[in-house]
């Protein structure tokens, strides 16, 4: 099946406008630096840039840069005059990350903070930064219930919220699992059922990353009632 499922994303890639040449630099320059290629795929990539553009979001926040793939395709949709901030752990995946944004055209538009994202996040909503159209959250699992938290604290009634690598290969329905991404996962997919403030869905991806998924959420105007408590996994 995986081999199917890269053959149809190689194929569906086709048919979609061609990728801006400083996508693929940016995926040699990340795998010339020794960088993980973790980064999203060309089509996932194209997703978010579609979600940018359909939220006409001015203001971006992504949580987890690496080299700056994702980065670059947010930016791309972003409205005129609109901001990217990127949040990354490590230095050297920040400087690559900022070489491949320059070098394709985002130098200005980008800014790459360097801290663990905790810190980042706690500082911008100290600051009273302006509300984020959209968050990207992709950085360390076992944080992404406070990456929920700190993005509902940066964001506004309208703003989309993307999670990256929410399926796992599956993984993320095993109630039994310990490995620290998915008992992360399944810690943020239920807070976020829980959360009055987000009415969300998950999808499920197969293609060049194998079996994977994004949650998607939208920050609504008037909370609805809370999720009600439920056992778990119910028969
Ligand atoms: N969004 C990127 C992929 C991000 S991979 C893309 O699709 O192109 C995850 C990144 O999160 C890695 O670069 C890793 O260094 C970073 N990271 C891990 N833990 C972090 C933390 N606590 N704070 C900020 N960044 C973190
Ligand atoms: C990993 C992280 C990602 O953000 C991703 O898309 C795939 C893999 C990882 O940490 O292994
Ligand atoms: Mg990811």
């Amino acid at each position: 099946m995986e081999g199917r499922w890269a053959a149809v994303d190689r194929y569906l890639a086709d048919q979609v406008r061609p990728d801006d040449p400083a996508l693929e630099a940016a995926l040699r320059e990340s795998a010339a630096a020794g960088l993980p290629p973790i980064q999203v795929s060309p089509l996932q990539g194209r997703l978010l840039r579609v979600l940018a553009e359909a939220v006409r979001a001015r203001r971006i926040l992504e949580i987890g840069t690496l080299g700056g793939y994702s980065a670059i395709w947010l930016a791309g949709g972003l409205a005129p005059g609109g901001r990217l901030v990127s949040l990354e752990i490590s230095e050297r995946h920040a400087e690559v990350a900022r070489r491949n944004l320059a070098h394709a055209g985002f130098g200005t538009q980008v800014e790459v903070r360097v801290g663990p994202a905790l810190d980042s996040l706690a500082r911008m909503a100290g600051e009273g930064t302006e509300p984020f159209d959209l968050v990207f959250i992709d950085a360390d699992k076992a944080a992404y219930a406070e990456y929920l938290d700190w993005s509902l604290r940066l964001t506004a009634p309208g703003s989309l919220l993307v999670a990256d690598n929410v399926v796992r290969q599956g993984t993320v329905a095993d109630e039994t699992s310990s490995d620290p991404s998915v008992v992360g996962v399944r810690r943020f997919l239920r807070r976020l059922a829980e959360e009055p403030r987000v009415n969300a869905t998950v999808i499920q991806t197969v293609g060049a990353k194998g079996h994977d998924g994004f949650a998607l959420g939208v920050v609504l105007t008037e909370p609805v009632a809370a999720a009600p408590p439920r056992a778990v996994n119910p028969r």
